[in-house]
Formats: C-alpha cells, structure tokens, sequence
C-alpha cells in the first residue's frame, strides 16, 4: 500500500533519498517534469507501444513528465512533427505542453467525459495510460479499496475509450485485490503482462500491467 505522498515529502528520510535519486538528477539534466518518465520509457522501450500516429489518452498526467514522453514517441524522426493526439487529464493543474490536450478534471465524471468526446469528435483512441494514484488518507484498509476503486475506474474508462486492438497501461498497488484486478483484466484483453520498471522503487509495491487487445 502507498504511503501518501503529502507525509512523504514531509519526512526528511524522504527529501534526502529525493535529491541523491539518479532518476532525478537524470530527470532534470533531461527536461523532464518527474523521474516517473523513465518508467514509461522503460515500458515503451520494451513493448513499443506509442508509435507515430496514434492517439494516446494519459490519465492522472500531473505534472506531465508521461506526457512529454509521449509527445516524443509520437514525433516522426523523418519530420520532426508530432503525428498523432494527446490528451492528458488531471484533477490537478497541469502547465502546458505544446501540442497535448489538457482537461483538467476528474475522469469518472460525466462533464470530463463529455468534454474528451467533444475533443475526440466520437472516435477511440489507440492507448489509455494511467499511472493515476488515489489521495489516500493513511486508514490502510480505505486507501486499498480507493486505489482498487480507482484502478477499476480506469478499467472501464479503457474499454469505453479503446480501440479493439488498443493497449491499456495502468499503475497498480500490489496488495489486496490485486491478483483479481489481473483476472480481470484478463478477461478484457489479450494479453496481460506485469512490468516492474527500474525506475519503480524497489520499496513501493507498484507495478504496470500492460494489456493488449480487447476481448
Ligand atoms: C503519480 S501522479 C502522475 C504523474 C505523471 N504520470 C507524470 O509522469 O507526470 C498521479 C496523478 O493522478 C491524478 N489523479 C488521481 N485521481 C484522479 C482522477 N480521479 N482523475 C484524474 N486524475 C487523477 C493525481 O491528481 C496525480 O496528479
């Protein structure tokens, strides 16, 4: 289970760890608004999965290092240009990035729903990230049922959005309900692998499943 981000950062154990972090020296040597971007670089890298041309939904995008890193993915090397759409969503503020649609809002309701089908004019979209975390509240039992909850959320808000042959790439907290969050996501998709990027401390119990291809 996650400890919540606000006592971390008030913890000095935790700043210290921060700035000797490489994944944080890196991330600023490389423009980068958070370490976490190496994770998904580490997961396309691997599985391909953002290629020029698509269209790419990031959930819980703040404050947007996912979202530069696609940006990047779907950048033709031959042009230089950004072929595709993206489409970043937030409860929080997020500052701008140059050619990525921001809605800031909460996924799950109806107006941020109805603003991303404007923007979508109707069609699905090729990937949904989401590397979304609940605002937890420390009581360990509520925050494993927000975060499932939230996971479950991001679940049907992939299979609303997808493409038959989409790719659904979703943060999920080892711990209860776990292992039937992957039963059902294998029920939805093709295939589903756990991926545990290095930039994934080693102490947090996140991991990424990546699934493929609607059932
Ligand atoms: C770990 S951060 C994401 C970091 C981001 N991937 C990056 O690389 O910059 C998780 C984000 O999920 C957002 N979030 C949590 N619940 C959400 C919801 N229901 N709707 C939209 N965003 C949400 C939080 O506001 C937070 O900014």
């Amino acid at each position: 289970m996650p400890i919540s981000e606000k006592k971390l950062r008030s913890n000095p154990a935790w700043i210290k760890r921060h700035i000797n972090d490489p994944f944080v020296k890196q991330s600023v040597k490389d423009g980068y608004r958070a370490r976490s971007a190496y994770k998904l670089i580490e997961l396309d890298d691997k599985d391909k999965i953002i290629k020029p041309g698509m269209k790419v939904v990031d959930l819980g995008a703040a404050p947007g290092s996912w979202s530069q890193v696609v940006k990047q993915r779907l950048t033709n090397p031959k042009t230089g240009e950004v072929e595709g759409r993206i489409i970043a969503m937030d409860i929080l503020e997020m500052e701008p990035i140059e050619g990525v649609n921001f809605l800031q809002g909460d996924f799950r309701e109806q107006d941020v729903a109805d603003a991303l089908e404007e923007l979508l004019e109707g069609e699905k979209v090729d990937v949904v990230l989401s590397d979304m975390a609940a605002n937890l509240s420390g009581v360990a039992v509520a925050d494993a049922a927000r975060c499932l909850l939230l996971n479950e959320l991001a679940l049907d808000f992939a299979k609303e959005n997808l493409k038959p042959n989409g790719t659904f790439v979703c943060k999920v907290f080892q711990g209860s309900g776990f292992s039937q969050y992957v039963e059902v996501c294998k029920k939805t998709f093709r295939k589903v692998v756990v991926r545990k990027p290095e930039a994934s401390r080693t102490t947090s119990a996140e991991v990424y499943l990546l699934c493929r291809i609607l059932k």
